[in-house]
């Protein structure tokens, strides 16, 4: 699916950059090993910090250095660590940047778990949390104090797809001397890199479109090394590191993502203008489509586009709740970025236990419905869909 020499070059980073050729292997082996054996150079090694040294796997294995290698290089990033989750990653950045007494500036529509980390947890430590709007900067900007260290956004919002203006952000953070981290989970580096926008630190769940299978749970934070550097130290505190058996399974999903990528995003886009005809539709989310409130800014921001695709049904939840329950092909669960479809209701999943009133401020109204579309034959997708719309 290559087009330019960008995607070319993006494609041979996905396929080898990391791999670790031991004994001539194509691909990087299973170290399934908690530990390493002792050294003079792995003392020497563990006297200097230990990030960069293999002792013990909480730390870092063989197959956590090979998948955080071929991150970074797609992502354009100096250095990486790899995680139990995305919530591992994120609350490991977040605990570990942020003091007693500091302020973060988020949005109350970033993913319900990290909503949740920024309502209930980092208030417990002191740590204050203002909610602003993500496609206003000016909101961001308008919202920091004195004590803020932190910008926090995502590339696109989940569940309604609204795309972030990653540059002014970064003006923003750069003119206050904060740190910018994006969560780049949706949109993947195979549609956008933040780092060349001037992030300091992106976030991945690597459970979805990296690791593409729905096979694991993981998280990755990649970016500037000395942050990078401050959290590994994090990481061997709060412990949430990687399995090398997951590593060796995100390392080999990541090795398509550029050829999975964009049979994800013409089969939404598709998807997308089909639901726009439908009479049970009320409204359709999806930023690559000319007309969606999003269109302009993800040209600029992601112009790759995304697989993921939201719509409001007429009827309301009850409307929802059956159609997801009468899909047949399309899987009713969580969780997105695999390469099977699955369709949920942010309000009885992702978004349980974000406040109503909080949800539908963020645009998630009665009737919503998300869904991850994978790379199946668009036409069995389609089928599928129109007969649980039928049976509402
Ligand atoms: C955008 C985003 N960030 C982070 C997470 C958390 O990732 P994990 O489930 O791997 O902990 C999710 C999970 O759905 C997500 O959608």
């Amino acid at each position: 699916m290559a087009t330019d020499e960008t995607d070319n070059k993006f494609a041979t980073k996905a396929v080898h950059s990391g791999t670790k050729h031991i004994e001539g292997a194509v691909n990087t082996p299973i170290f399934q090993s908690s530990t390493y054996k002792l050294t003079e150079e792995r003392y020497a090694g563990w006297a200097a910090g230990a990030q960069h040294t293999l002792l013990y796997s909480r730390l870092s294995s063989v197959n956590s250095d090979a998948a955080t290698e071929k991150i970074c290089a797609m992502e354009g990033a100096e250095d990486g660590l790899l995680f139990a989750s995305g919530m591992a990653a994120i609350s490991t950045t977040l605990l570990g940047l942020l003091s007693h007494g500091d302020h973060c500036v988020s949005a109350p529509d970033v993913y319900g778990g990290t909503y949740g980390l920024m309502t209930e947890e980092l208030p417990r430590f002191g740590i204050e949390v203002t909610f602003a709007d993500m496609t206003d900067p000016s909101s961001y900007e308008a919202a920091i104090q004195d004590n803020t260290k932190i910008l926090y956004i995502e590339t696109i919002s989940n569940p309604t797809l609204k795309v972030a203006d990653v540059p002014a952000f970064a003006e923003i953070a750069q003119r206050h001397n904060l740190l910018l981290i994006i969560d780049n989970t949706f949109a993947t580096p195979w549609a956008t890199q933040p780092i060349t926008m001037g992030c300091d630190l992106v976030i991945h769940s690597t459970t979805k479109y990296l690791g593409g299978h729905s096979d694991i749970v993981g998280g990755a934070v990649v970016g500037d090394a000395e942050l990078i550097a401050t959290l590994f130290l994090k990481k061997v505190h709060f412990g949430g590191c990687l399995d090398p058996h997951a590593c060796y399974l995100l390392e080999r999903g990541m090795r398509t993502l550029h050829a999975r990528m964009p049979i994800h995003v013409s089969n939404s886009m598709d998807l997308a203008q089909r639901l726009e005809q439908h009479p049970m539709v009320h409204s359709v989310n999806q930023p690559m489509i000319e007309g969606d409130s999003q269109y302009e800014i993800a040209q600029k921001i992601m112009p790759r586009g995304t697989g993921m695709l939201a719509f409001t049904l007429h009827g309301g939840d009850e409307a929802a709740t059956k159609f997801v329950s009468s899909l047949e092909l399309i899987f009713e669960a969580t969780s997105l970025g695999g390469v099977e479809s699955l369709a949920e209701c942010p309000f009885n999943t992702s978004h349980m236990f974000v406040p109503e009133d909080v949800r539908i401020d963020a645009g998630i109204n009665p009737g919503f419905v998300r869904i991850s579309v994978g790379i199946e034959d668009v036409e069995d997708l389609w089928n599928d869909i129109s007969q649980a719309l039928s049976s509402i």
